[in-house]
């Protein structure tokens, strides 16, 4: 199993997404994460990112930000958007139907009503951050569950 995380930076959100799900998969799923942007590429994740990360006792400090590419809709099996804008940029990206039935919102898998947005935390404090967090823990438990039978 593939799963690739998808922000707009790729320093924020969908790099702890990224720390927080392999800490609970098995050792043969990859899980990694990209942005929509490329305004950060090569650059680590957000210094805030990577101590909340820290705080958790998941370090996330080697992660690289990049954008989203072409291969990753064949490479991976499962694509999940950080918020609604994102997804709709990461569809119109999807070439065909079999690529778009890979792409979700994160917080879908959550279920209800509740909001399906991961807040930015990047315009944000430590406490966005935290918030974040354990919002992206949720979701990340609600995914496992959903993937591993
Ligand atoms: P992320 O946060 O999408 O969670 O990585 C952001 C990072 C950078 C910018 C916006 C959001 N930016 O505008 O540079």
């Amino acid at each position: 199993m593939k799963i690739l995380m998808v922000c707009l930076g790729n320093i924020c959100r969908s790099p702890l997404a990224e720390g927080i799900m392999k800490t609970k998969v098995p050792e043969n799923f990859v899980v990694d994460s990209a942005g929509t942007i490329s305004l950060h590429e090569g650059e680590h994740p957000d210094k805030r990112a990577v101590k909340t990360a820290a705080n958790h006792n998941i370090d996330i400090s080697r992660q690289k930000s990049r954008p989203i590419k072409r291969i990753d809709f064949e490479n991976f099996d499962r694509i999940y958007c950080m918020d609604i804008s994102v997804f709709e940029d990461v569809i119109s990206k999807a070439k065909n139907e079999e690529e778009r039935q890979k792409i979700s919102l994160f917080l879908e898998e959550l279920g209800g009503d509740k909001n399906v947005e991961v807040p930015d935390p990047y315009w944000g404090g430590m406490k966005d951050f935290e918030e974040v967090f354990q919002l992206l823990d949720k979701g990340c438990d609600a995914i496992k569950k959903q993937i591993i039978t």
